[in-house]
């Protein structure tokens, strides 16, 4: 009896563990560990990509290397999307715009400013969390590839997408790339590196042929995309236009011997959309997927594998690059809760925003310190720029959808408080304008350029009668001071008829708010142009029409290394602003360069360089301390290259000892005979100051052997 009781209990409780053992999870987790290996997590992304790898048909591989329609699969708003396989637990990919905030006409997002002006901060901290902003809110709108960052030198500065980028120099836009992809995938989605390469102009980007040497390729145009690999870059987007003959996106020398295999990418490249022309020669040349369709890797890429036109270990090259980076990035693990229809905007982003703004607003000319205001009664605000068409983003594919927008008129209302009168015309009526001008104690006319993907500027200068409008307001009050809201350099005719220049890009939704703490002294200007602005519309590294917009569809890039301030080094060009150039506030002082060692063998090591910054104003600030290379002129480099730089944060009188490291990539020059990079013996001069034009500090190092 006993025994039959202990029994009975014995199998019940049995039964009971049995049920509460076999839930659907622990279902799955025995399938997951036996049917799919590759869902364990405790394997490497590369061997969890072989596993899934080998499980899938040639139809689901074909799949993972394209995007789909809409109408084949409805799919809310991402500009790209792969379906998902629950055959085998691949999740879907969606892919978003966002070089500016979260694109593709998404709401309850924020417009941070554009790239130009985070990039004039010179702070690669601020990138970092301008990408980790942008990461965020992605992901909370259910993305897992961002399209950004745009990370292009600038080598036409009427490139319509100038603002997208981070300006003229290979050095300071890969620090910037670097830093903004960190903060992009510290969030969740896979960043993009775009657009690759030798993407200089839109002017009939889908076809245009950038015909460049390989010198020029490697030490202008590759770097950037050098520090993305670098920083563990996810995907790669190979642009429209061809590199010498060749498009982007089949272009075995771009993608396979550069990107591949020279700089290491391990991630997958994916094509601009539309950018794909071909199936086998794109698949052989290194391009991973098709975007944003199938035209090309769909049915068309199945049959060139079954024919045998592409072979089977190409295309798993592919669907394993893929699979590698989503396995890498989490994607597989990670519960991705996000939705597009998702309001992710919060007040800390857009008070980020604003911070953006403010750092990376240039005060390019302050003269007997008209700014900032004090003692004035009335200001004058003109130009639709500050109050009803205020310029806050470029557009294209950058476009967002910004939840409100602070005209400056607004912002400097609110400012002004009630004992400031501000009154405002929009300039559309020059004597008007004249006439509120005349009567305010300072006039602030605010011009822009609308800038944007498909179209490049003209030319440099501001469009319709906005300088007209400026010297016209400029002769009516002395205190004449030009807000400008470009996305690249402007030509200004008037300058020396104005009392302040202030370059505040494409300032985001907070555009009012940070041009009047800028305007008011709340915040003190510290930004520094990433890019040269010239003196005259000639006087320009790109000036003839073979270099740009091109002639029989070929952009000879004739200037070769001479690119932005390189080009006006070289030649000996003044130009209006030069690159790096910003004014504060309060004034600095550098003193004390010491850089070691000042002699080294065969580039071991790095050269480190300290130099004492003094504020010696009346304001807390901040300067960027900027170090430039020469190399001995046998290498044929031009005068001087960006090679370091620091920011620093002084109060009235306060000091600092900044650190500066050179690498030895910095001091090399490429090689074209031999195919490589190469450091030679010779006499290399570091100087520091806080401009390309301003560098009172030199010190030698002298490299003893090089490595040839
Ligand atoms: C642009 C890309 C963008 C893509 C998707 C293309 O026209 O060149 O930068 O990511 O569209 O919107």
């Amino acid at each position: 009896m006993r025994v039959e009781i202990y029994c009975k209990k014995w199998i019940a409780s049995l039964v009971i563990a049995l049920v509460v053992a076999v839930t659907p999870a622990t279902v799955a987790r025995a399938q997951t560990s036996s049917h799919q290996p590759w869902m364990n997590q405790s394997l490497s992304a590369g061997r969890r990509a072989d596993l899934l790898l080998r499980a899938m048909t040639l139809k689901e591989k074909t799949v993972l290397v394209h995007g789909v329609s809409r109408k084949e699969h409805p799919f809310k708003g991402y500009v790209g999307y792969v379906p998902a396989n629950p055959r085998l637990h691949i999740p879907a990919l969606k892919l978003a715009d966002g070089r500016a905030g979260v694109g593709n006409k998404a709401t309850g997002v924020t417009l941070l400013p554009a790239p130009i002006a985070a990039a004039s901060s010179w702070d690669p901290s601020l990138l970092e969390t301008f990408g980790q902003v942008i990461g965020k809110e992605q992901w909370g709108k259910g993305t897992n590839v961002e399209l950004g960052p745009t990370i292009d030198v600038v080598r036409v500065p009427e490139w319509g997408r100038t603002f997208e980028t981070y300006g003229e120099d290979p050095y300071l836009n890969g620090q910037m790339a670097a830093a903004e992809i960190k903060g992009i995938q510290s969030q969740g989605p896979i960043a993009n590196a775009n657009m690759y390469l030798t993407m200089n102009q839109e002017r009939d980007r889908f076809h245009i042929d950038s015909v460049v040497d390989e010198r020029t390729l490697q030490e202008i145009y590759l770097p950037p995309f050098h520090a993305a690999v670098s920083s563990g870059v996810g995907t790669v987007m190979c642009a429209y236009i061809m590199t010498n003959g060749v498009y982007s996106c089949e272009n075995p020398h771009v993608l396979n011997d550069l990107l591949k295999t020279q700089l290491g990418f391990r991630g997958w490249v994916m094509s601009d959309w539309g950018g794909t022309h071909s199936t086998a020669a794109s698949a052989r040349a290194g391009l991973d997927q098709e975007m944003p369709g199938d035209r090309y890797y769909g049915q068309a890429l199945e049959t060139a594998v079954q024919q045998g036109k592409v072979s089977m270990a190409t295309l798993d090259e592919h669907v394993r690059r893929i699979l590698v980076t989503m396995f890498k990035h989490g994607l597989f693990n990670r519960p991705q809760p996000g939705d597009w229809d998702a309001k992710v905007r919060t007040p800390e982003h857009a008070a980020f925003s604003r911070h953006v703004a403010e750092q990376g607003t240039v005060l390019l000319k302050n003269e007997g310190n008209i700014l900032p205001l004090s003692g004035v009664s009335s200001i004058a605000v003109i130009g639709m720029d500050g109050g009803t068409q205020p310029q806050v983003e470029g557009k294209g594919s950058s476009h967002v959808v910004a939840p409100y927008v602070i005209s400056p008129l607004e912002g400097i209302r609110k400012r002004a408080g009630a004992t400031i009168k501000v009154t405002y015309s929009d300039g559309s009526n020059l004597a008007g304008a004249a006439g509120v001008a005349k009567t305010a104690s300072v006039a602030i006319v605010f011009a822009s350029t609308v800038e944007g993907e498909g179209h490049d500027r003209p030319n440099l200068e501001l469009p319709g009668n906005q300088d007209h409008l400026i010297s016209i307001v400029a002769a009516a009050n002395p205190k004449t001071i030009v807000v400008l809201n470009t996305g690249g350099p402007v030509l200004m005719p008037w300058v020396d008829h104005v009392r302040g220049v202030i370059e505040a890009w494409y300032p985001g939704q907070e555009d009012g708010y940070a041009i009047a703490a800028v305007l008011f002294g709340d915040v003190n200007p510290a930004g520094k142009l990433p890019l040269t602005f010239p003196l005259k519309a000639d006087r320009i590294p790109t000036r003839t029409p073979q270099q740009w917009p091109g002639i029989n569809g070929k952009s000879i890039y004739s200037e070769k290394l001479n690119v932005g301030y390189r080009w006006y080094d070289a030649t000996g060009t003044e130009p209006l602003f030069p690159f790096g150039f910003g004014l504060s506030y309060t004034t600095f002082r550098l003193s004390h360069l010491v850089v070691t060692p000042t002699s080294m063998s065969k580039g071991t090591g790095a050269i480190h360089g300290t130099v004492d910054v003094t504020n010696t104003g009346h304001r807390a600030g901040a300067e960027v301390v900027e170090a430039y290379v020469t190399q001995p002129s046998g290498n044929g480099e031009p005068p001087r290259q960006l090679c370091a730089f620091a920011k620093v944060f002084l109060k009235p009188g306060e000091t600092r000892h900044v650190g500066l490291t050179i690498s030895p990539r910095s001091l090399s020059f490429y090689d074209a005979s031999a195919h490589r990079w190469t450091l030679d013996a010779g006499t290399y001069r570091v100087l520091v100051g806080t401009s390309s034009r301003s560098l009172p500090l030199h010190r030698d190092v002298t490299i003893t052997e090089g490595t040839n």
